[in-house]
């Protein structure tokens, strides 16, 4: 069951303004733009070193609960480039397109649903060939007369081998999901699966957006975590759709996305992709509105069912409980590796009064923050408590990302630390020396406890053990 929709006017984003999640995120090495000393690339976005291990975090937690912890699904890495018939058979070349319009005066090109004015359209409308006379819609940048819409292929395409010619055209998936169900059969062969039984895959995808945009929320090379579920048709489908969607809602929340900045939406039904019988988005309260985190799909027989008739391969399955054979339905889960971050990066950011003093805090899960722990000095130009940091740094990082600073006083350290969301951070001093104990400062309550040397990593990966739930 959906839940009831919170009013898009009451909830306040966590950010008011991108631009301070776009400047921390460049200024602490979180996300760069890709290329940037050559001018950059539109739609493309670097990870830094703090953006990688936070991606990462994002991916590994995502495993964990799609595949590590059920038993019921397994995962596959299949090539981002396959067989060109894949995506004539998925209905991609023929149906993966949005509404592009052009300018005539200044050659500027939109996608017709995005355009000023159109906020309120219906995919009905959007199709309407007379829809930008109709509404009388101009240029947003020089009030220019728009061009009729037309469909616009969003498949990168590249040329396999030495020869580029038509016959050679292969193209960047634009899904994972469609190299999941080329290997439903392998798959099922291979590990004995029953049904239902799903498959997940991380990875990249490409298309080319006619307007790309928001930092990393709509680029063209992007990351997908998909899972595909494979059930008895019809009934079977209904329900396991109505089972992904709590579940997927809960995990953004068990990593810490505020819940009344989260909310279900359904398609209407002139809104559902080419393979969509039904689908709901998790969406998220972004600075820029209310926009889609994940799509959970029920595909119904679309994929395996066009795949089988296009290859002569059977992909039915047979049921040993009830003897009948059918080609498995399925219920898709597809969320983007760089949305997810990006939400979690947004959601944990904060703005608090210390002392006087403005403190930013990024209040990440502790298992997705970047780093776990910093090991901090309190004087610099001691040997001897540098070389116990650097022992205590090197003992933790065996198990967990841990870092060692001593660039500024320790004041500036432990607000530096909380602005790229570590949750621990632990100060040896010159007491340090002669009673064996160190600072644990938490990053959340700024709370300091002194314990053994010897405790540290034990108490730090207690904490960071209950944070993962
Ligand atoms: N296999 C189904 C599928 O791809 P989708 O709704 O088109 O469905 C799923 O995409 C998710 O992939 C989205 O919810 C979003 O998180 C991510 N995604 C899609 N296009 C993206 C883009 N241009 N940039 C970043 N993420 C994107």
């Amino acid at each position: 069951m959906i839940e009831s929709q919170p009013d898009p006017n009451a909830v306040a984003p966590a950010v008011a303004n991108l631009d301070v999640i776009v400047s921390l995120a460049k200024r602490r090495g979180f996300v760069f733009p890709s290329s940037e000393i050559y001018g950059g690339i539109n739609a493309v976005w670097d990870y830094g070193p703090l953006g990688v291990e936070l991606k990462n975090n994002v991916k590994r937690a995502w495993w964990r609960a799609m595949v590590q912890e059920r038993d019921d699904i397994v995962g596959v890495d299949a090539g981002i480039l396959m067989h060109p018939q894949v995506w004539v058979t998925s209905g991609h070349v023929g149906s993966f397109s949005d509404p592009l319009v052009e300018c005539a005066s200044c050659r500027r090109r939109y996608r017709l649903d995005e355009l000023p004015g159109t906020e309120e359209l219906t995919q009905t409308d959007i199709k309407d060939p007379e829809i930008v006379d109709r509404l009388k819609l101009t240029c947003p940048v020089d009030g220019g007369k728009l061009s009729a819409p037309r469909r616009f292929n969003l498949m990168f395409k590249t040329y396999m081998g030495p020869v580029e010619e038509e016959a050679a055209i292969v193209y960047l998936r634009p899904e994972t999901a469609q190299g999941s169900y080329v290997n439903f059969k392998n798959v099922r062969e291979s590990t004995r699966k029953k049904l239902p039984f799903g498959i997940a895959q991380i990875g990249k995808s490409f298309r080319n957006e006619i307007s790309p945009g928001n930092f990393v929320f709509r680029m063209r090379e992007f990351e997908q975590m998909e899972m595909q579920y494979f059930v008895r048709p019809g009934e079977g489908a209904a329900t396991a759709f109505e089972e992904w969607l709590p579940r997927r809602m809960a995990w953004y929340r068990a990593y810490g996305v505020t819940p009344e900045r989260l909310r279900f939406r359904e398609h209407a039904p002139d809104e559902l992709a080419h393979y969509a019988k039904k689908a709901i988005d998790v969406e998220y309260r972004f600075p820029f509105g209310w926009k889609e985190l994940e799509g959970i799909h029920n595909r119904g027989d679309w994929d395996l069912g066009r795949h089988q008739q296009a290859t002569g391969e059977s992909l039915e399955y047979f049921d040993p409980a009830t003897e009948e054979k059918y080609v498995p339905w399925i219920v898709e889960t597809s969320a983007g590796g760089d949305r997810a971050a990006f939400t979690f990066l947004t959601d944990a950011y904060r703005e608090e009064e210390v002392r006087g003093e403005k403190r930013v805090v990024l209040g990440f899960n502790a298992e997705l923050a970047p780093y776990k722990v910093a090991v901090l000095p309190l004087l610099k130009k001691r040997d001897d408590i540098v070389e116990k940091c650097h022992a205590l740094r090197d003992d933790l990082a065996k198990d967990i990302m841990a870092v060692y600073d001593d660039t500024a006083a320790i004041g500036k350290l432990y607000r530096r630390q909380d602005e790229i969301g570590t949750p621990w951070c632990v100060c040896i001093d010159v007491d340090s020396l002669e009673d064996g104990k160190a600072t644990i400062r938490d990053r959340d309550t700024m709370e300091q406890i002194r314990v053994d040397l010897s405790q540290v990593k034990p108490i730090v990966m207690e904490r960071l053990a209950k944070a993962r739930g």
